[in-house]
């Protein structure tokens, strides 16, 4: 599908946001730069507004790994990847851990994808124009029926 610009990524964000269940996985793909924070950022506002919590900032875990947000029930966690090299290091931040209590949004997921069973991936790249981009979506799991046209 193709976001015509981060006001359309917001809106697809709050569409999935709508539709999850927790726990949820969600594994974003896609080179520096192409969204993966701005659309988390987005999906963790739309859920912190839609339980009446503060909106809060959301930055990049580039750094600390992993940002945790409480929303009522469940933690939505933030993590990113890329600066880990192997499976054993991920292993030790205990995200594959089965947390029944959870929303886990994954940038750089590549190593570990195929240890997540219930899982929605979204592939981002870059459009033609600037603020364009290109999603595709594939469920697995419990998330094998996802259909991109429903958002
Ligand atoms: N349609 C769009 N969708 C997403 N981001 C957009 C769009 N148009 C412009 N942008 C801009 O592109 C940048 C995306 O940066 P962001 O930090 O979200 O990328 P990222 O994929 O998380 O990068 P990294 O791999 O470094 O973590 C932001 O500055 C955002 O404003
Ligand atoms: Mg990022």
């Amino acid at each position: 599908m193709i976001v015509k610009s981060i006001d359309h990524l917001n809106s697809i964000a709050i569409d999935i946001g709508k539709k999850l269940i927790t726990p949820s996985n969600i594994l974003l793909f896609g080179e520096i730069g192409v969204g993966k924070t701005s659309f988390t950022r987005f999906l963790i506002n739309f859920l912190q507004k839609k339980n009446k919590l503060k909106l809060t900032e959301v930055l990049s875990p580039t750094f600390n790994l992993l940002y945790e947000y409480e929303i009522k029930s469940y933690k939505a966690m933030h993590y990113d990847l890329y600066r880990l090299k192997s499976k054993e290091e991920i292993k030790q931040l205990g995200i594959l851990n089965d947390n029944f209590e959870s929303l886990k949004i994954i940038e750089w997921p590549e190593l570990i994808k195929e240890d997540i069973k219930d899982r929605l991936e979204i592939y981002f790249s870059y459009g033609k124009k600037e603020n364009q981009r290109n999603l595709i979506f594939a469920g697995y799991g419990k998330f094998k029926n996802f259909k991109q046209n429903e958002i």
